[in-house]
C-alpha cells in the first residue's frame, strides 16, 4: 500500500464528511422551501434531500474518474440497465452504436431533471428511459419489460454501496442478466486491514446517513462472485489502488455463464 494513496483517500473522505455535515442545513431549508416541512423529521428524506445537493457538487468526476468510468461504461452493449445514474455524470460514456435501449434506474426523483438534461446532451433521448424506482423493486421493473434473462449489460458505477440488502439485490440482478450477459462494475468496497479499514468502520457510523445510505464497508466483490455461475470473473483494483485505502475501488467485468 502506498502512503500517498492512503493519505489521499483519507483526505477526500474527510472532505466528503465535512461537506455532508455542511449541506445538512441546506437540505432542511430546501425541504421547507419545497413545502414539505414535515419531511425534515424523516431521517431518510432529509438524508436524500441533502445528498442531492452534495452529489451535484462533490460527485463531479475528476479527469482520473472520467478515464476509469469510460473504461467500464464504454464496454456496454445491447439492452442495458444503468443503475443509479444520479445526475447523469456518466451517461456521455455510453457508445450509442452498440446500444438498443438503456434503462436508468434512479429512485431519487430530485436527480431526474439534471439526469434528463445529461441524457439529451449525450444524444440519448430516444433510447434512454428513466425508471424512478430502486433496483430492488422488481415489480415496477417488470412493467418496463425488465425481467429474468432480459438484459445484456448491467452497469453499476458507485451505486452498489447504496442499494438495500446488497446480497439479495445482486442475486436478483444476476437473474435479470441474459446468459452470456455482462455485469460492468466500478464500486468502492470494504478495505483490507489497516488504517483505511479502521477509518471505514468508524466513519460508517454516520456516513450512510450523510450520504443517502452509502455504506463504506461492503464486500461487494464477494456478493457479485457469489451471485451465480460466471464465465468471466475479473474484478481488480484500478492502477495505483491497493485495496487498503479508506475509499478503495474495484473495477471490472463479470460475464454470466451461458
Ligand atoms: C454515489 S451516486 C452515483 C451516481 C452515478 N452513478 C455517478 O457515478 O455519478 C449513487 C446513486 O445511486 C442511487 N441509488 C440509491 N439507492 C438505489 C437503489 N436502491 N436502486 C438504484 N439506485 C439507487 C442514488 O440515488 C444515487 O443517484
Ligand atoms: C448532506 O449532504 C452533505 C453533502 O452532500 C453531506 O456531507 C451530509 O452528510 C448530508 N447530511 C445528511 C443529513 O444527509
Ligand atoms: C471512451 O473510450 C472509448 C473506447 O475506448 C473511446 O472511443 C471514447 O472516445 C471515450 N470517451 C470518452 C468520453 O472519453
Amino acid at each position: 500500500m502506498t502512503v500517498f494513496s492512503q493519505a489521499r483517500s483519507l483526505f477526500f473522505g474527510s472532505v466528503f464528511l465535512t461537506a455532508g455535515f455542511a449541506s445538512l442545513p441546506f437540505a432542511v431549508l430546501s425541504l421547507i422551501l419545497k413545502g414539505r416541512p414535515f419531511d425534515i423529521f424523516s431521517k431518510s428524506k432529509i438524508s436524500s434531500a441533502n445528498f442531492t445537493i452534495l452529489w451535484s457538487i462533490v460527485g463531479k468526476p475528476s479527469a482520473a474518474d472520467e478515464k476509469l468510468t469510460n473504461k467500464t461504461i464504454s464496454q456496454a452493449y445491447g439492452v442495458y440497465l444503468d443503475l443509479g445514474p444520479g445526475t447523469g455524470f456518466t451517461v456521455h460514456h455510453f457508445d450509442k452504436s452498440k446500444t438498443t435501449k438503456i434503462f436508468g434506474i434512479e429512485p431519487n426523483k430530485a436527480f431526474h431533471p439534471a439526469l434528463q438534461k445529461a441524457i439529451d446532451a449525450a444524444g440519448l433521448t430516444d433510447i434512454y428511459t428513466i425508471v424512478g424506482t430502486g433496483v430492488e423493486d422488481s415489480e415496477t421493473l417488470k412493467t418496463f419489460g425488465i425481467e429474468e434473462g432480459s438484459i445484456d449489460t448491467i452497469v453499476a458505477c458507485k451505486v452498489l454501496c447504496s442499494v438495500p440488502e446488497p446480497k439479495a439485490t445482486i442475486e436478483h440482478l444476476y437473474k435479470i442478466l441474459a446468459p452470456g450477459g455482462q455485469f460492468l462494475v466500478l464500486e468502492h468496497v470494504k478495505a483490507k486491514w489497516g488504517i483505511g479499514a479502521l477509518a471505514q468502520a468508524l466513519a460508517n457510523k454516520i456516513w450512510p446517513f450523510l450520504m443517502a445510505g452509502c455504506n463504506l464497508c461492503r464486500p461487494t466483490e464477494a456478493y457479485l462472485y457469489g451471485a451465480g455461475e460466471w464465465e468471466v470473473k475479473d474484478l481488480q483494483h484500478p492502477e495505483g489502488v491497493s485495496g487498503h485505502e479508506f475509499i478503495t475501488f474495484t473495477q471490472g467485468r463479470l460475464i454470466k455463464a451461458k
